[in-house]
């Protein structure tokens, strides 16, 4: 089975295995899989550095890509869109914080559902903004957004924007319709502008739960921004590919004017990696989430078993957040580090007695890392 060969990444400056280097702790920290790109992703980056010259490519121009977006939304989401609602971002952390800049002035509000990714809950004060947490609330064996906090916020006039991230990281959420109209009815309401970030949404690992990109919300009159990229899934994420979808123009080109100077193109072969995980790794997609589900379930139950820790089963992405408060100790990254395994720390996303896995490897990895857990 391709996702349970391991590969080694210590030679390669991976981020992920940079910070225990040398260490004798498993490293599922960073959102990033152990799992090789599909075959399609290397032959046509192969095929284009083949080709030998590297030189400027405008994003707007690179059809293929372009149309590869298009039509990945329209199989995957039912989402209609047409090719000049896109605009193309090296990442989705420079496109939230260029949301920030684009849709608030200095001293504004902007409100973030916590727990959440830290790049995103530092993204209003980098931007000299101030921000309001949401919380986020159990609710039928799921967490979810506490939707009366968001009411009562949002109707400070200071509040200008909404930065919601769908599929949630690291509670692993996927808003249903019901919840996305709410919030979208909130925004309009309070004429507050709202920003998803969808990048965990080819991830989706509950049958039941569909994914439903903010831009595509019916009836939704408000500016919305909905942030998307191939990179979480297809695990090109070091290539630095994401796109922006802005339908509204006056939308999107105060978007563009915020990031115009600042934010660069985004590279060729990143373009060209997109367009071919949009358009020749259905299969591989569909295997990977088979991959994961198994992977989750077998996380699911070990967990259950230890006593101390507790999870909700995420409904997408490949981390799991865990609720380590029942091990009763101080520091509960320091816990699992000295028992050889590296979770991201739950105080980063903004909840200290929980630490966040990364379930986005070999089995053999993860078996080894409750083997190390539980001893
Ligand atoms: C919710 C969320 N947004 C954005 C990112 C990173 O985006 P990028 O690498 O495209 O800047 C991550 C990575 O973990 C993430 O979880």
């Amino acid at each position: 089975m391709q996702f349970d060969q391991i590969i080694d990444r210590k030679p390669t400056y991976s981020f992920k295995w940079e910070k225990y280097k040398g260490k004798d702790i498993l490293p599922l920290w960073v959102a990033d899989t152990e799992f090789k790109c599909a075959q399609p992703i290397l032959d046509a980056l192969h095929a284009r550095t083949e080709h030998g010259l590297m030189g400027y490519t405008l994003p707007a121009h690179h059809e293929a890509a372009n149309q590869a977006v298009v039509s990945w939304l329209a199989r995957q989401y039912g989402w209609e869109i047409s090719a000049d609602w896109i605009v193309w971002t090296p990442g989705v952390v420079p496109a939230f914080n260029v949301a920030c800049k684009a849709y608030c002035q200095p001293g504004d509000k902007v409100m973030i559902q916590t727990p959440n990714y830290p790049p995103l809950l530092a993204a209003p004060k980098i931007n000299g903004l101030e921000r309001v947490d949401i919380g986020t609330v159990q609710e039928e064996g799921r967490w979810t957004i506490d939707f009366e906090e968001l009411e009562k916020q949002a109707a400070d006039p200071a509040v200008k924007l909404f930065v919601v991230c769908n599929p949630m990281n690291p509670v692993g959420s996927v808003l249903s319709a019901h919840e996305l109209q709410r919030i979208t009815d909130i925004c309009v309401k309070n004429n507050v502008t709202l920003c998803s970030d969808e990048i965990h949404c080819d991830l989706i690992l509950d049958e039941n739960a569909k994914h439903i990109p903010a831009g595509k919300v019916p009836e939704f009159s408000g500016k919305v921004v909905t942030l998307m990229a191939a990179s979480k899934t297809f695990n090109v994420a070091g290539l630095g590919a994401s796109f922006a979808i802005i339908e509204d123009p006056k939308t999107r080109a105060e978007f563009n004017t915020a990031a115009k100077g600042i934010v660069p193109w985004v590279t060729v072969l990143a373009l060209e990696a997109t367009e071919a995980a949009f358009t020749l790794c259905d299969q591989w997609h569909g295997e990977l989430l088979t991959y994961l589900r198994g992977n989750l379930d077998y996380l699911t139950n070990e967990i259950e078993r230890i006593d101390g820790l507790e999870l909700l089963p995420p409904q997408a992405t490949f981390l799991a957040w865990i609720d380590a408060s029942g091990l009763g100790v101080d520091n509960p990254q320091k816990y699992f580090e000295d028992k050889g395994v590296g979770p991201s720390p739950g105080i980063d996303f903004g909840d200290k007695n929980f630490i966040r896995i990364n379930f986005g490897c070999p089995r053999s990895v993860l078996e080894e890392a409750i083997a190390r857990i539980k001893a």
